[in-house]
């Protein structure tokens, strides 16, 4: 089910134009009742030790199946952040394979984590956001390749496919974040990259606290984390502190007490992408956003976005000043580095496109 089948299940939509899953998704009847039945847990049995660990499998099976990856090579995170020290944690900097390839349009949080690594003797190298770009500098020097599904800035969708081939190529290790992606279109670890990192915050439907690392099969033995903590150990109830023993599966890169809330939160959001289908929601949103280029075509506006998925980025003079004008008219959309984001999702209907390519023409002036 999408478009207006759904909607209702989004309380916002009661009041709101919503077209800002880009930063959050909306809330629906399903998360908060999974909330809910976490709070009515905790208040009938106190803690729920064994159950948490249930859900946090659950979890781990939800994300792998909407990437088509086995449980065994997904780890369980509180945040893409985490996710990607822990992988970085796994590699090692020295000698003549030290460089990490980043684009432009990377989150910062991976830019950062990539500089920091500088700590540890990488070198980073940082690219246009396309396949050509990334071919002039991958090279048997380089140890990680990092690029983002889908730009935050712009929303430009990445070839990552492609960008995964160079970096194979050279036997460079990639990372895909997917976090802008994940949920609208489809992604599969298999061609996407050796690790894809996302988070539940977007287009998963959920809430802050829960994110994923889907690992190729086969490359978990190869990783061992210096990032670690009690739930990464080959037995969780073993409660032992004589060694390191990381377990033998993509549970490695767990650390600590799993964010249970969210992860109850997090099942119930990737639940009603997984019932809705990823392919249903890219074609429904893929005619939403054909509906929204061309309005803003005959009202003379720029959009920034190419080749485009779930967000189109608009061009703005003052990109603050017209998200805050759109808001005024119950319009929810969010702005970056000069450009309005207006992001698409399965709850969203024509209706929306046409009240949003309204709201744009009666603030005409803040299009660039
Ligand atoms: C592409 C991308 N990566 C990562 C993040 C956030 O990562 P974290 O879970 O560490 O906050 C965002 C959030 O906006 C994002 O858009």
């Amino acid at each position: 089910m999408v478009g207006s089948a759904i909607r209702e299940r989004f309380p916002v939509f009661r009041d709101k134009v919503y077209v800002n899953s880009c930063s959050q998704g909306a809330l629906s009847d399903a998360v908060r009742a999974a909330y809910e039945e976490y709070l009515d847990g905790w208040d009938e049995n106190g803690a729920e030790w064994e159950h948490w660990v249930e859900r946090s499998e659950t979890a781990r099976a939800a994300f792998a199946r909407l990437l088509g990856a086995s449980p065994d090579d997904v780890a369980i995170q509180t945040s893409v952040s985490a996710a990607v020290s822990g992988l970085v944690s796994a590699l090692q900097f020295r000698g003549e394979r030290n460089r990490i390839v980043i684009s432009e349009n990377e989150f910062p949080t991976v830019g950062q984590i990539a500089h920091a690594q500088e700590l540890r003797g990488a070198e980073v190298v940082q690219v246009e956001p396309d396949p050509e770009a990334y071919a002039a500098v991958i090279d048997e020097r380089t140890a990680l390749v990092a690029s983002t599904f889908i730009s935050y800035r712009t929303g430009a969708v990445h070839d990552v496919e492609a960008i995964y081939g160079l970096a194979r190529e050279h036997g460079a290790l990639m990372l895909v974040d997917g976090y802008q992606g994940i949920g609208a279109l489809p992604l599969d670890v298999a061609t996407a990259g050796d690790v894809v990192v996302g988070g539940t915050v977007k287009y998963l439907l959920a809430s802050a606290g829960l994110a994923f690392m889907a690992l190729r099969p086969g490359l978990v033995e190869e990783l061992v984390p210096v990032q670690t903590g009690w739930f990464a150990d080959e037995n969780v109830f073993d409660m032992q502190i004589e060694r390191y023993r990381p377990h033998r599966s993509a549970r490695r890169f767990d650390a600590g007490t799993p964010p249970v809330p969210n992860i109850y939160a997090g099942v119930a959001g990737v639940g009603l992408i997984a019932e809705a289908g990823v392919p249903a929601i890219q074609q429904h949103v893929r005619g939403l956003v054909e509906r929204l280029v061309g309005g803003l075509d005959e009202l003379g506006g720029t959009v920034a976005t190419l080749p485009r998925g779930p967000l189109v980025c608009i061009r703005s003079t003052d990109a603050p000043a017209l998200v805050a004008a759109l808001g005024e008219d119950d319009v929810v959309t969010s702005e970056r580095d000069s450009n309005l984001r207006v992001s698409l999702h399965l709850y969203n209907t024509e209706d929306d496109v046409d009240a949003v390519l309204a709201a744009l023409a009666h603030h005409r002036e803040l299009l660039a």
